[in-house]
């Protein structure tokens, strides 16, 4: 059943505090619009896109191909900008981040999985996971030995010295995971992080997603075609004509073909 569009962002007391029972709101997006390209060849991809995510939450976003999920999450990250709307990280616009603060909110608040997980196919999967840290400053000793520290968390600890590149698809998505949570975000926004892998491997890799979602207390955005992954999220939005709904699972399911959830 299509419910009505996600209101804009949701009032927050100055104070920061939330009423009793509500989660506090640690990432907003506000009538987001985003267009590439000008004049006649103009694609309005996102047109007023919002949503609130409160702290501790899995949400999933289900879109055709093509419909702006992967933009939307590029904008969340502030990986990309805006046409207009404006995304709130803690309550303050990420906008008025100068560039430290904004290289900061990339590498510290927000930890992000790639659509394709861009390792770097030389470099061992220690050393793609330790590269986040080093970019910030970290002693190169320290950052490796987090490193390895994550890869056992993700289940690679025999494989940390092996190239990414000699990885299979589902081991390297689990280096992707561990760079992307190295640096102790507390968002985690993933972009189709199942969708190169087989039923088995996308099952395991998002399992794993699921835990260390709890263990490490995170808010995270999922962007999916998987429904059945999608429906074991806290909620489901839906993306159509550049703007989110909320979806229920159910209704998504008998939109598959076939009539199930895949
Ligand atoms: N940098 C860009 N310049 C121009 N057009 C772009 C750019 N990035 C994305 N687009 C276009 O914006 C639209 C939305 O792309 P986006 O990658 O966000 O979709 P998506 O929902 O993530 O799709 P998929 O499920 O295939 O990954 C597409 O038509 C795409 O061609
Ligand atoms: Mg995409």
């Amino acid at each position: 059943m299509t419910q009505p569009p996600n209101s804009a962002r949701q009032p927050v007391p100055a104070n920061g505090q939330v009423a009793a029972g509500a989660r506090a709101v640690v990432m907003e997006g506000c009538s987001l619009k985003k267009n590439y390209g000008r004049g006649e060849k103009i694609l309005h991809v996102l047109s007023d896109a919002s949503l609130c995510l409160r702290k501790g939450e899995m949400v999933a976003i289900v879109a055709p191909s093509g419909a702006g999920k992967s933009t939307l999450l590029h904008l969340l990250a502030a990986l990309d900008t805006p046409t207009s709307g404006t995304v709130y990280f803690a309550n303050k616009a990420i906008e008025t981040n100068d560039d430290t603060a904004l290289a900061a909110f990339r590498n510290r608040a927000v930890g992000f999985l790639w659509q394709r997980h861009q390792l770097l196919p030389d470099f061992t999967a220690t050393e793609n996971v330790a590269m986040p840290l080093l970019l910030r400053g970290d002693d190169f000793t320290s950052a490796l030995g987090m490193a390895r520290k994550w890869l056992a968390e993700v289940g690679l600890e025999h494989r940390v010295d092996h190239r990414a590149g000699e990885l299979s698809g589902g081991e390297q998505q689990r280096v992707a995971i561990a760079r992307a949570l190295v640096t102790g975000p507390s968002v985690l926004l993933a972009d189709e992080p199942t969708g190169d892998l087989d039923e088995q491997n996308a099952w395991a890799v998002f399992e794993l997603l699921e835990r260390l979602h709890r263990t490490h207390g995170l808010t995270s955005l999922i962007a999916t075609h998987n429904l059945a992954l999608a429906a074991r999220c806290d909620r489901i939005l839906g993306l159509e004509h550049g703007v989110l709904r909320t979806r229920e699972a159910a209704a998504l399911a008998s939109e598959a073909p076939g009539g199930e959830a895949r």
